[in-house]
């Protein structure tokens, strides 16, 4: 079945994807939004590996895993992690001293798949 193209330029089918008209700058938030939302990234961790949604911290899926933490916002260092590969984006800035190829998985979120080093018991 063929879209229907709506006034902003956006295509319906069977109503259930029209898109109200919206100024740019909201809709442009929206699929920012969306798109947050939507990307996992894969996390390898010795043995381990995970998908990990942009956006979340990454603590949040080390966790369960068994990794270490005290403050969780970037303060202490505790969650202290080696990154072997990939790359992140820190949510809040870090205020605990981190070397070269360190990051604070507490405060940061995967923007491509990571490895990190792996722990003590890997
Ligand atoms: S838990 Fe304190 S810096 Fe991450």
């Amino acid at each position: 079945m063929a879209g229907v193209r709506c006034s902003t330029g956006g295509t319906a089918r069977g109503g259930s994807q029209f898109l109200p008209h919206q100024p740019d700058r909201q809709r442009d938030q929206q699929r920012r939004s969306d798109r947050f939302q939507t990307l996992k990234h894969r996390v390898t961790q010795g043995h381990d590996h995970f998908d990990h949604q942009e956006g979340e911290p990454l603590l949040a899926s080390l966790t369960p895993l068994g990794h270490y933490s005290e403050c969780r916002s970037g303060y202490c260092g505790a969650c202290k992690t080696k990154l072997i590969s990939g790359e992140v984006r820190y949510l809040t800035p870090p205020m605990a001293y981190t070397r070269s190829g360190e990051i604070l998985p507490c405060c940061c979120t995967p923007i491509s798949d990571l490895e990190l080093a792996p722990t003590a018991q890997d």
